[in-house]
Formats: C-alpha cells, structure tokens, sequence
C-alpha cells in the first residue's frame, strides 16, 4: 500500500470510534444520514487521488458550495465590485446569524448564509434556471465531473427554509440584495443540495490549492488571483464562529457543512475532504475537525 493511502486508513481507523456531535436536522432530509458514515479523501497536485473510508457515499454538499459559488460571482463581477456588494470579515457569529452592516445591510462574508445567498443572487444569468444551470457547471467543473442535485434534500430545505427567507427578505429591504428573495433562496437551496463525495470534494479542494487548475482533468476552472482570494476568505471565515480556533490548530483554508462535508486547502500541495454527518455545536463536522487536525500535525501543514 502506498504511504499516503496508508496514513488515511490509519486515521480513518484511529477516529472511526469518535461518537460525538449530532446530525443536523433542522433540514428534515439530513436526519437520514447515517452517523457511522466516514470518508476521507485526498487529490495531490499530480491529480493523484487516495481514500479511506466512505468516500464514494454521496451527499448534499450544503455550506460546502459556498467558496466555489463565490469563486464564480468573483469572476463575473471583479475583486472591488464584489467586495462593495458582500464583504470579507469574520462575524463571529453563526453560519445563519443575521450579520448584516447596519448602514448598508452588506453581508460580513459569503461564507455565512446571508453572504452566501447574496452571492448566489450575483452570479450573472438572464433568469435563475440559467443561474442554477452556472452554478452547477461551475461545481462539477471544480469536481471534474458532472454533478446533480438531489431533489428531496432541495424540497426539504425549501419547505423548512424560512430564515433563510428571512435574511433574503431582510437584506432586500436594506438594498444589499436585488431580485425576488423567493427565487434567490430558492437557487440556494438547489445549490446547497447539489450531490457530491468525499472524493469529490478533495478533487475541488486540490483544484484550489492547485491555483485554480483541476489538477485531475488539466481544466482551468478559476484564475489564481480568484482561487488565491477564495482562499483567503475560507481561512478567516469558512468555520464561521471556530474560525479562529481552527486557524490557530490547523493552520489551512477550510469550508464546513451542516450534510457533514468539510475541506481544507493546502496550497501548492494538495486538497483533502471528510464526509462524517455528526456536527459540533458550531455545525462543523467533528470527526471532520479532529481528522483535519490530526492531518495537518502529522504532514507540518500549518501555513504559519
Ligand atoms: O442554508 C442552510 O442552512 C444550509 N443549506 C447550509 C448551511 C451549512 O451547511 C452551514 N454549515 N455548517
């Protein structure tokens, strides 16, 4: 067996017994998961790929997409354009907090769901199942695959999404959003119940650490300055309110979802991706983190 996928099965084993966190239900369809459900995934920047676990287990990729949808409306609109419209500062808050500017009802970051759902409402389209439609190439072009979404996860959180609604309706109403909140959020539903793997995620991950260039399918998906600032972004706040503990453990760029997904960055060296659904009080995943943190001590990836 080869060292790397030697090293994940070991971890895999080590932190499999962890049965700590709970499965996200506020979102009826998650409860479903299965909490035993552990995948780790690992893309070098050769576009070599290495797992353990439940890695091919698919599952909506939830908070997951918000960096690469990020990545996308950066690219329609320009560094300082969308810096005016969504912001870039940690709120310290949870990921569905209402963190609006009080001035302007900009959102603090695209990570948090207010950010994430004025982001969606960004990317360039003439109507929003042609936004869907981006949005979806934009992710499977990350993956190096195509994707689709998972219908019953989408009308779970379409019938449950309510805050999410409010926080659309909320920033419409301070001109930080345009477009009908209803149909906004509803792109952002489908979009957080697109389906992905653990391996999936790894081969995203690789391809921003890899500057924007899958390293699996050569595709050139982003720019290095839009995969450098995506980046950045997840390192202040893609754990939202753990974001700072995270950064001071692990040292890497990373996004979180509530469906149990997590990916962090290593720049230039490779991308890695957990699936396990039972989450911490901050709604990350918390095999995810453990495994993550054992990661990063083990190969010295800390980035300071
Ligand atoms: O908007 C929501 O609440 C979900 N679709 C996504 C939230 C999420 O994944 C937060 N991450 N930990």
């Amino acid at each position: 067996m080869d060292p790397v996928t030697e090293a994940l099965d070991d971890l895999h084993r080590r932190i499999s017994p962890l049965k700590d966190g709970e499965v996200a239900t506020y979102i009826p369809q998650l409860a479903h998961a299965d909490p035993d459900d552990f995948g780790i995934a690992l893309t070098s920047m050769a576009g070599h790929r290495y797992q353990a676990g439940s890695a091919d287990t698919p599952f909506s990729i939830q908070s997951v997409s918000k960096p690469f949808v990020y990545a996308l409306a950066l690219t329609d609109l320009g560094p300082e354009e969308m810096l005016r419209r969504v912001g870039a500062e940690p709120s310290g808050e949870a990921f569905n907090a209402i963190s609006l500017e009080e001035d302007t009802g900009r959102p603090a970051n695209p990570m948090i769901n207010a950010g994430a759902i004025a982001t969606t409402a960004l990317v360039e389209a003439p109507d929003p199942a042609a936004r869907f439609a981006r949005i979806l190439d934009c992710l499977s072009a990350f993956a190096g695959r195509r994707l689709d979404h998972d219908e019953d996860v989408y009308a779970s959180e379409a019938e449950t999404g309510d805050r999410n609604r409010a926080l659309a309706y909320l920033m419409r109403s301070a001109g930080s959003l345009e477009g009908d909140p209803h149909t906004v959020t509803d792109t952002y539903f489908r979009q957080c119940s697109v389906r992905v793997t653990a391996a999936d995620l790894a081969v995203m991950a690789a391809t921003l650490a890899k500057g924007g260039l899958n390293p699996v399918t050569g595709a050139r998906v982003v720019t290095q300055d839009v995969a450098v600032r995506t980046l950045a972004i997840m390192a202040t706040c893609g754990m939202y309110d753990g974001a700072g503990q995270w950064l001071l453990n692990v040292g890497l760029p990373a996004k979180s979802g509530v469906s149990g997904g997590l990916i962090a960055v290593s720049p230039g060296r490779f991308g890695v991706a957990i699936y396990s659904p039972p989450l911490d009080a901050e709604g990350n995943s918390v095999r995810g983190v453990v495994a993550l943190t054992a990661v990063s001590a083990r190969f010295q990836l800390h980035l300071m």
